[in-house]
């Protein structure tokens, strides 16, 4: 039985209707990973004034725009969130920043374990794990990444590799409000490629199924977001994939122009 909850917030992945149905809400997120300086507060201030629609809409700039991000959009249908953080609460760690700090300069969110940063900074699943445990314990709901390589996807092991991803990057405690996955396939990101409808289908219905056995009912409402090269020409399509429930978008996440349309066609 999937338990209906009320609509209380921003951060409600539901919405739901006078009948007492409901559904997921699809969430726009866009990462700007390491781009943006003051001078793209434009963007942000030109989306917040965009009318609002279904869609919950996200972005995750860099750091050094979070709080002021947060600001512009405070009272806006447009959330804030961030890119990383440390797994610890506090301490020695020149450079890195916790999850409780992204909370109080105004993040909702955090993407972690992006292929990026696994790849650039070595992050296992493990860490992952414990970085999204600190997420859940600054009150920011955590989106997990996954997605395989693409010779992994040749040899034909894209499952296993998300199977295994899953299951060692998702602390136990996953809910529909802590918790958003990002089915990312690397070779997908940043190419203009992207996987077949069908490809994709088969990767979401496969995580829906890998988390509802393990978590049950709640998994039902967790979000899947995809994301690798989506923009607005695609994005209707992808939209209406099984089991899509949004997109996590890099490049064309940066202009607000492009990302609108993105909002427009997750929001149908
Ligand atoms: P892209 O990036 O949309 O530029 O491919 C997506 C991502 O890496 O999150």
């Amino acid at each position: 039985m999937i338990q209906i909850l009320p609509v209380t917030g921003p951060k409600e992945p539901y919405k739901t209707y006078p009948e007492g149905e409901f559904m997921r809400r699809k969430l726009a997120a866009g990462n700007w990973k390491m781009n943006g300086l003051l001078a793209s507060l434009t963007e942000i201030k030109t989306l917040a004034s965009l009318p609002q629609t279904d869609c919950e809409v996200l972005i995750c700039p860099p750091v050094t725009l979070i709080h002021a991000m947060a600001e512009i959009c405070q009272d806006t249908a447009v959330l804030i969130g961030a890119q990383d953080c440390h797994a610890a609460e506090c301490g020695a760690h020149t450079g890195d920043i916790s999850a409780q700090m992204l909370h109080e300069a105004g993040a909702k969110y955090v993407i972690l374990g992006h292929s990026e940063r696994r790849g650039d900074h070595g992050e296992s699943d493990e860490l992952i794990r414990q970085k999204t445990l600190a997420a859940w314990s600054a009150d920011l709901t955590a989106i997990v990444c996954v997605g395989e390589s693409e010779q992994q996807r040749l040899e034909g092991t894209t499952l296993d590799i998300i199977g295994a991803q899953l299951a060692a990057s998702i602390p136990d405690g996953a809910t529909a409000e802590n918790l958003v996955v990002a089915y990312e396939p690397i070779w997908a990101i940043g190419t203009g490629r992207v996987p077949t409808l069908g490809d994709i289908a088969q990767v979401h219905d496969f995580m829906r199924k890998t988390l509802s056995n393990r978590f049950g009912d709640i998994a039902a409402n967790v979000r899947l977001l995809y994301g690798g090269s989506m923009n607005p020409g695609n994005v209707a399509e992808i939209s209406g994939v099984s089991n899509v429930d949004g997109g996590l978008v890099g490049g064309a996440s940066l202009k607000a122009q492009d990302f609108a349309k993105i909002i427009s066609a997750l929001g149908q």
